[in-house]
């Protein structure tokens, strides 16, 4: 029999510890072994729970304990669970995680600390979907060309019900947490962060990319208006935020923006909570991963398959690499990347302004691709939309800059980069 402890039994370790044990026949036929969850570590010892397990408030109870053969690590946080993780490997247990910012900040140092013992994350990314798995083990054959998707719940919900409903920006969110989607501090989710912690760990098994958050581009979903959601479907896109990874000639971009992507693309009709992750490789081409990406018991499918595996003696090198991959693969600096780009621009209208602003562009080698004028709530001012071509971000910033300082340019512009 194996005996697993688990670290935190919140939605998630609720789920683990009661799929355990409902589904524990198909479990133990794949294992080959009985899987029993036999310890809880929880901060509030009081707090009433579904499920029916052993609870401590110490970790140590569960990380220095002879009998547990696995950890599952489900606090959250980075600093206290990357302590506790780093002394159970050394204490001879194999870890399993869902917890993709300890991964973002520590998984070189943890993949070092672990050397044989098992460390495994599918739960980290995308919820329920094997998307670690598929990039470890069945895409093992191929160089990644480029990885992207939609790899935060809550935004999509959001970002769904604001396009399909016009629901406001604050009861969607609430309705987010609510559900059990969200992170404990939403903002993770809103600004990306909890996306860009995907993608890194992905990059990490793609591409070698030892990089943290500050080192790529971040941008969340909170200055995203209905408006521009109504633009964007003018020019024939939709808004999501998206993780994306891909190599280019002079090394690896890897950015989390909301974006506009053609409306007729497969990831644009990926709706509410549900995840997609496109990857191509330059064997098999484009595959296509799609499932629920939050939400517990989806969440907790993923963490057991991680426990199975283990079990199996399956589980192979934690980065899913033994030697350095492709050599002399960078990341590019955040304003090297290059991207097509949105802009709202709202201006004085009068004569002039349309050339100076296109003027202004032009001067940073910024060729546009479409353009659009519409009213604004104001008499004397309209809004200028564009979509340009492909440029480098750091012209993009820099135009940005020069048009704020026209006389009659507001300074609020709004700028969305657009994925084809
Ligand atoms: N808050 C995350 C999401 C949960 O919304 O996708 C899963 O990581």
């Amino acid at each position: 029999m194996i005996k697993v402890g688990i670290l935190g039994v919140g939605t998630v370790g609720t789920s683990v510890a009661r799929i355990l044990i409902e589904n524990s026949d198909i479990i133990e036929a794949r294992a080959g072994k009985k899987i029993v969850p036999i310890l809880g570590a929880v901060k509030n010892i009081d707090k009433k729970r579904d499920i029916d397990i052993a609870l401590t408030d110490n970790p140590y109870d569960i990380i220095n304990n002879d009998d547990i053969d696995i950890v599952v690590e489900l606090m959250g946080g980075v600093e206290e669970p990357y302590i506790l993780v780093k002394k159970a490997l050394q204490n001879g247990k194999a870890v399993v995680t869902a917890n993709k910012a300890l991964l973002a900040y520590h998984r070189y140092e943890l993949q070092e600390i672990a050397k044989d013992t098992p460390l495994l994350y599918e739960a980290s990314v995308a919820g329920g979907i094997p998307i670690i798995g598929a990039l470890r083990n069945g895409l093992s054959a191929n160089h990644i060309e480029s990885i992207k998707g939609i790899m935060n719940g809550t935004c999509n919900y959001m970002l769904t019900k604001m396009i399909k409903e016009g629901v406001r920006y604050d009861d969607v969110l609430k309705e987010a947490q609510e559900l059990g989607y969200a992170e404990a501090d939403p903002t993770f989710d809103v600004g990306g962060f909890d996306a860009a912690h995907k993608l890194l760990i992905l990059g990490s098994i793609a591409y070698g990319i030892d990089a943290k958050p500050e080192d790529i581009v971040i941008d969340g979903i909170e200055n995203i208006t209905q408006t521009d959601v109504e633009f964007a479907q003018e020019f024939g896109y939709e808004i999501k935020l998206l993780g994306i990874a891909k190599k280019v000639d002079s090394g690896v971009e890897m950015r989390v923006h909301a974006t506009l992507i053609p409306a007729s693309s497969m990831i644009a009709k990926v709706d509410g909570v549900m995840n997609a992750v496109s990857v191509v490789g330059d064997s098999v081409g484009e595959t296509m991963f799609y499932g629920p990406g939050a939400g517990g018991d989806a969440t907790a499918s993923a963490v057991i398959a991680d426990i199975v595996d283990i079990v199996r003696g399956n589980s192979g090198p934690m980065l899913g690499y033994k030697k350095g991959l492709e050599s002399g693969l960078k990341l590019l600096p955040k304003d090297e990347i290059s991207s097509q780009y949105y802009l709202k621009i709202k201006v004085k209208d009068k004569p002039g302004v349309l050339a100076s602003v296109a003027s202004t562009m032009g001067e940073y080698g910024i060729s546009i691709e479409s353009m659009l004028q519409k009213p604004s709530r104001y008499k004397d001012r309209v809004r200028l939309l564009f979509t340009t071509h492909l440029c480098k971000e750091k012209k993009m910033l820099k135009a940005i800059k020069a048009l704020r300082g026209l006389e009659s340019v507001d300074d609020n512009i709004t700028m969305i980069r657009i994925e084809k």
